[in-house]
């Protein structure tokens, strides 16, 4: 009996990797490398001393996904793979739309064909787009996404009802992630964006290690404390235990369930890099630019359905997320290297 991770060398998914091992359970990774590096998959095997089973296979290849099901007892999908650059989707929607849309139904039915049927899908808060009010709630409206890369979420999610409400025998837990930060505390694993960093942590954490001169604020005229956009970040390694609960959770039953994993809690963009410059030690020069398109004000969870049916409260808070990334930028400026 094995858990098949896609996606498992990128950010989320090493960190869950490293999750269920330590968890005892046995994992089976693939992942195309399209956005991740094999020194990921290596740096796991590090934390824990164990071998990762791993195939270079892309979620789209039906003949891989089948000899990797033909070769291993998959009882559960932790669905990570995909393409995840909002501003990238809204330049190529048809990659974002091929990759992760089709690429998810070509899984699920080399899953059904297979007889693997459940399922714990990466979703996103920006279901929730921009219409509802925070707290969010997993029963409020979604599909008012504001960009392709968000759309193609809410589709999956739409498919993966669709599929539930044709056969009653799978499992399937759609994960809501709030805006995951941090890194594994050895600072052996981390995000690795490629170029310059689209989202907040990431381009703080650069800015303090001296890859970036300043960072960019977004905005500070929103209906906010402080005017600047609040949002519920989440430690990376509450969320791969997320993950691991919810492995549980789906093993237990049958039925389709969205569940949100954030903290409850906003933080603002002024907030997180003054956590971030008591992290690393130094003050970060900031400046306050035009609002980007497509944000809104205030984001944030209401965690109470997750620990409801998943036992999960997240443990963490900013300041070990701040740590934490600060542990792994500084020990690893250039990322995973070439
Ligand atoms: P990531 O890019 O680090 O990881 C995704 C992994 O999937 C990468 O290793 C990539 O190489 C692989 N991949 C992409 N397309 C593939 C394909 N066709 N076949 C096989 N492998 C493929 O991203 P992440 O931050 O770890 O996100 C993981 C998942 O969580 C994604 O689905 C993302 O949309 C979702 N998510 C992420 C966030 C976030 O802020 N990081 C928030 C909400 C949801
Ligand atoms: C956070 C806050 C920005 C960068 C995105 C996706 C979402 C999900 C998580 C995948 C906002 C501000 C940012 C910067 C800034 N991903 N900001 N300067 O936009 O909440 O969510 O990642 O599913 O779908 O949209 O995250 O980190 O980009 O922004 O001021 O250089 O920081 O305006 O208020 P976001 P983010």
């Amino acid at each position: 009996m094995a858990i098949l991770v896609t996606g498992g060398a990128g950010y989320i998914g090493s960190h869950t990797c490293v999750e269920l091992i330590n968890a005892g359970k046995d994992i089976v990774v693939i992942d195309n490398y399209y956005n991740s590096k094999p020194e990921a998959l290596s740096r796991v095997e590090r934390i824990t001393g164990k071998k990762v089973k791993f195939y270079e296979c892309d979620i789209r290849d039906r003949e891989g996904l089948d000899k990797v099901f033909s070769e291993n007892d998959i009882e559960v999908v932790i669905h990570f793979a995909g393409l995840k650059a909002v501003g990238e989707s809204c330049k190529i929607p048809l990659a974002y739309y091929d990759n992760n849309v089709a690429g998810t139904v070509t899984l699920c039915q080399a899953m059904a064909d297979h007889g693997c049927k459940k399922l714990i899908f990466s979703s996103s808060a920006t279901v929730y787009g921009g219409n509802n009010i925070a707290p969010y709630g997993e029963d409020m409206p979604t599909g008012a996404v504001t960009n392709p890369y968000g759309r193609t979420k809410y589709v999956i999610e739409e498919i993966l009802k669709d599929l539930y409400a044709s056969d009653n025998e799978w499992s399937i837990a759609l994960l809501r992630y709030f805006n995951p930060i941090g890194a594994h505390e050895s600072g052996l694993i981390g995000e690795d964006p490629n170029g310059i960093p689209n989202n907040l942590v990431p381009y703080v954490a650069q800015v303090a290690v001296g890859k970036l001169e300043r960072v960019g604020v977004f905005g500070n005229d929103y209906d906010t404390p402080d005017g600047t956009g609040v949002r519920d970040y989440i430690h990376v390694v509450d969320l791969a235990i997320g993950h691991v609960k919810t492995v549980d959770y789906v093993m237990k039953g049958t039925g389709i369930e969205a569940i949100n994993l954030g903290t409850g809690v906003g933080y603002s963009v002024l907030d997180v890099i003054h956590a971030y410059e008591k992290a690393c030690g130094k003050a970060l020069p900031y400046a306050i630019l035009p609002r980007r398109e497509g944000d809104i004000a205030t984001c944030y969870a209401n965690p109470e359905k997750a620990e409801r049916l998943l036992g999960f409260k997240t443990q963490l808070g900013i300041e070990r997320m701040c740590a934490d990334s600060w542990r792994w930028q500084s020990n690893n400026p250039n990322g995973y290297g070439e």
